[in-house]
């Protein structure tokens, strides 16, 4: 393909991720973002594979086949509850490549610069090792806690942010010998050890770091990855993988961001780690008495005496595949006159976006989904706010006890209703262990069961 055409293409795919972040932004978009996606990444792969630069068609055609195989089975098998996981071992894919990439460009002969233009791109292989590498396995290990394989406490061990600022001076001693080094013989040791520390930090980073903070490493994995695929993206003087890692690294920055201010947290804070050690010692909640259970009758009896109805899904709902029973249930109090809105944590679920999926999914009317910030003052004009499957987004020892592990996380204000009702199956606590003093309001009813079948009974008792 002449460079020009290729040039050609790439803008033209820069321009589709761009629109398909835009689309991906609002989840009337939504759809239309991701097909802006594929087009995209279908316009960069025909342009690259044809490119000049891919020598061995056949090995490229028969990989390819191979990703797309594997990427196939795996997007057809993932359930819903398990996609963070999915995401977490992607980016260590994007992590490792990065590694290898930059490794075989260091050792490749035929990859030649002298001065200054070596010394650039010497940086670009080691800044590219060094992000790919604690991508890597910083993403294995969140994909080892998501999966429950690995406890989802944090570890802290003794002097590990000393630690940490060790690896970290190292890396950057290290670097200067790398770039000091006269021949490749020279450069692989200090490149090597580098690769050891870093994949050492990776696996340190994410280890240290709680359960109910992992949405935040999630995407700030992402970031990473998108980092390292920009660091690629130099290395093999590739604009779009430069353009396409920029937007990642960037997008993830920002999506880090705003999870951190949803939860309250200062995002050094979280890299740090340790948010969640306390978890599940709620002493208050203990103390706080006895649970009133009602019957899915009763509840279904509240709901169609109430005028207004908030439900606030949570990842209880996602497990049970609870969404089109709810939305059944939010057709059939609608069209009895009951005003049922919805109202949506940032962090609800286990990734960005889960409870709008579901829903979406379910045909629930995006107008009625609203974000927490626009539901809570309506919250104590609410006749009954109906909590399914959720817990640590409800939960008011957040406000009330600043010795939570999660105090001063926003939280949906539910206890505000005149009557909260928690469908869940047991007293257990959520994913950030934390116990909740909700449970035990004098205005908390709970709905003991699976969610799909407590809301099931609901909808036939109001037909
Ligand atoms: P959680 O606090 O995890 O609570 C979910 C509740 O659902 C549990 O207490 C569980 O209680 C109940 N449940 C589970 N299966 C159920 C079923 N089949 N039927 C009925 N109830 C069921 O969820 P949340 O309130 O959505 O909060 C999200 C938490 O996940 C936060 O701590 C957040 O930080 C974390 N997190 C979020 C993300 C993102 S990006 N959203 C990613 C990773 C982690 P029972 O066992 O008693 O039923």
């Amino acid at each position: 393909m002449p460079s020009g055409f290729l040039a050609a293409a790439y803008i033209a795919a820069s321009i589709l991720f761009i629109l398909s972040l835009g689309g991906l932004s609002h989840q009337e978009r939504a759809r239309r973002g991701n097909i802006y996606g594929i087009a995209g990444m279908a316009i960069a792969i025909v342009a690259t594979v044809s490119s000049d630069q891919v020598s061995n068609l056949g090995l490229v055609m028969v990989l390819m086949l191979i990703g797309a195989s594997a990427g196939i089975y795996v997007a057809l098998k993932v359930q819903m509850t398990e996609m963070p996981e999915l995401v977490a071992i992607l980016h260590s894919f994007v992590g490792l490549a990065a590694v290898m990439v930059g490794f075989a460009n260091y050792v490749d002969p035929s990859v030649h610069f002298e001065g200054v233009e070596k010394t650039i791109h010497d940086v670009e292989i080691y800044l590219g090792i060094l992000i790919g590498a604690v991508t890597f396995t910083g993403s294995v290990i969140a994909f080892g806690k998501l999966r429950g394989l690995i406890m989802s406490k944090p570890l802290l061990i003794p002097a590990r942010h000393f630690i940490n600022l060790a690896g970290g001076l190292a890396c950057i001693w290290l670097g200067a010998w790398f770039l000091d080094a006269g021949s490749v013989g020279a450069g692989l040791f200090p490149l090597i050890i580098m690769s050891i520390i870093a994949f050492a930090f990776g696996v340190h980073m994410v280890m240290a770091i709680g359960g109910a903070d992992m949405p935040v490493v999630i995407s700030m994995l992402n970031s990473y990855s998108g980092w390292a695929a920009a660091a690629t993206g130099f290395m093999l003087s590739n604009d779009l993988l430069i353009v396409t890692g920029a937007l990642v690294g960037s997008s993830g920055a920002i999506l880090s961001y705003i999870m951190c201010r949803a939860m309250n947290r200062r995002f050094v804070a979280v890299i740090m780690g340790g948010f969640g050690t306390a978890g599940g010692t709620t002493s208050s909640a203990a103390e706080a008495g006895e649970v009133q259970a009602a019957s899915a009758e009763e509840v279904a009896e509240m709901l169609k005496n109430a005028k207004e109805v908030v439900i606030v899904p949570g990842y209880g709902m996602a497990v049970a595949q609870a969404q089109h029973a709810v939305s059944s249930v939010t057709t059939k109090l609608r069209e009895a006159g009951v005003n049922v809105r919805f109202g949506i944590h940032p962090v609800a679920g286990r990734m960005p976006g889960h409870m709008n999926v579901l829903l979406a999914e379910a045909r629930v009317p995006y107008d009625i989904v609203l974000e927490m910030d626009e539901i809570n003052h309506d919250l104590p004009n609410t006749d009954v706010a109906l909590v399914i499957g959720a817990n640590d987004i409800v939960n008011p020892a957040a406000q009330e006890d600043p010795d939570s592990p999660i105090a001063g996380m926003p939280v949906l204000e539910v206890w505000k209703a005149g009557t909260v009702v928690m469908s869940k199956r047991s007293m257990a606590a959520g994913y950030a262990g934390v116990d909740n003093p909700l449970f035990y309001k004098e205005n908390t009813r709970m709905l003991f069961g699976d969610a799909k079948d407590s809301v099931e009974t609901i909808l036939k008792s109001i037909t």
